[in-house]
């Protein structure tokens, strides 16, 4: 079964329904990552994915990208210190008017395996905002989705970085890269900085201004282009391909297969980008991971309300 066709289809409505009964309704905005900032800058590949994927943007040659960073939160005022997973959506502008997208954020794993399980998880976190988190039904989810322990266990522990430019994003889903022959290799994506990580200590976080991630761009750009290398980790045998809450094996190779370079800030509002996940080019195929073809549905679902005046 490709992804996750067996689901009903307004799971997908459930979720945004799910995310919205939690925070609250912002009209205009995405129902998660609501605030963010968009750039543009150029996607240049090294060749080395050549052998792996006809992708055309990991070719020979350099394409124009657009960049949204963003907190996680789907509140559009949250202050950045307060929601540290961050997000870095990419858009490649491909030759001959395709696009694809990749979109990665600053942790490695994800909270539920499921569709089913994250709107559960949603649904946990409202009961647990409008009191004392009931730790009798904290235990009850964790004993029915133990494979969420370890997202759940990370977010807590996430601290706020320094800058968009300081973090390193992760794909979380594996793709399939498709080469000439047709052989198939499942891969994940990682961005590193170029300026290398660096993160800020909470109290130090808490006395940033609400938006210091906006300004701290605005200056860092003034200095010249933010760059970030992409990698793909090779997966191994053992390392699942459909699974967004396990981790790949330590051991996995790693190789740089481009460079992006943000070089100006696009100045929008209310922007009408939509980044897909599953938005793939040929030579790069999605994996099975129910969560990725979900995504899918729930991105559209919030894409028409905010792009409806709702
Ligand atoms: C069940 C799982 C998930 C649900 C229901 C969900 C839901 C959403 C929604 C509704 C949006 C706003 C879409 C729009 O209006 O354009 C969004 C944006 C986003 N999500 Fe997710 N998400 C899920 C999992 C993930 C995962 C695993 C990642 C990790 C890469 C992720 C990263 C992002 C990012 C970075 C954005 C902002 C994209 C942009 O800048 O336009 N999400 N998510």
């Amino acid at each position: 079964m490709e992804g996750n066709e067996s689901l009903k289809p307004e799971l997908a409505s459930e979720a945004v329904d799910a995310i919205e009964k939690v925070v609250g309704t912002y009209p205009g905005y995405r129902r998660a990552h609501a605030r963010g900032y968009v750039y543009k800058g150029v996607f240049t590949p090294n060749g080395k994915a050549s052998p792996l994927t006809v992708a055309a943007h990991l070719q020979d040659e350099a394409v124009p990208a657009v960049i949204r960073f963003s907190n996680s939160s789907p509140v559009p005022t949250h202050p950045d210190a307060d929601s540290p997973v961050k997000g870095m959506a990419v858009k490649f502008r491909l030759p001959g008017g395709e696009e694809t997208d990749l979109i990665a954020v600053t942790i490695p794993l994800f909270f539920a395996k499921t569709p089913e399980a994250f709107v559960e998880i949603a649904h946990f976190i409202k009961s647990a905002k409008d009191g004392f988190p009931n730790l009798k039904e904290l235990g009850g989810i964790l004993l029915k989705y133990p494979e969420s322990k370890a997202g759940l266990q990370m977010l807590k522990e996430m601290r706020s970085p320094a800058s968009f430019a300081t973090c390193q994003y992760y794909s979380i889903h594996a793709f399939y890269l498709m080469n000439a022959e047709g052989r198939r290799q499942a891969i994940k994506y990682e961005w590193v900085p170029d300026s290398g990580l660096s993160m800020l200590e909470k109290k130090e976080a808490a006395e940033h201004p609400a938006d210091y991630l906006k300004e701290e761009m605005e200056e860092r750009l003034k200095q010249g282009p933010v760059g970030f290398k992409l990698n793909i980790q090779i997966g191994g045998e053992n390392d699942p391909a459909d699974d967004p809450t396990i981790a790949w094996s330590e051991g996995t190779q790693v190789i740089t297969v481009g460079h992006l370079m943000i070089t100006d800030k696009v100045d929008t509002t209310a922007d009408h980008l939509l980044f897909d996940p599953t938005n793939t080019p040929e030579g790069i195929e999605c994996s099975n991971d129910p969560i990725l073809h979900f995504r899918h549905r729930a991105y559209a679902v919030s894409y028409e309300r905010r792009t409806h005046g709702q």
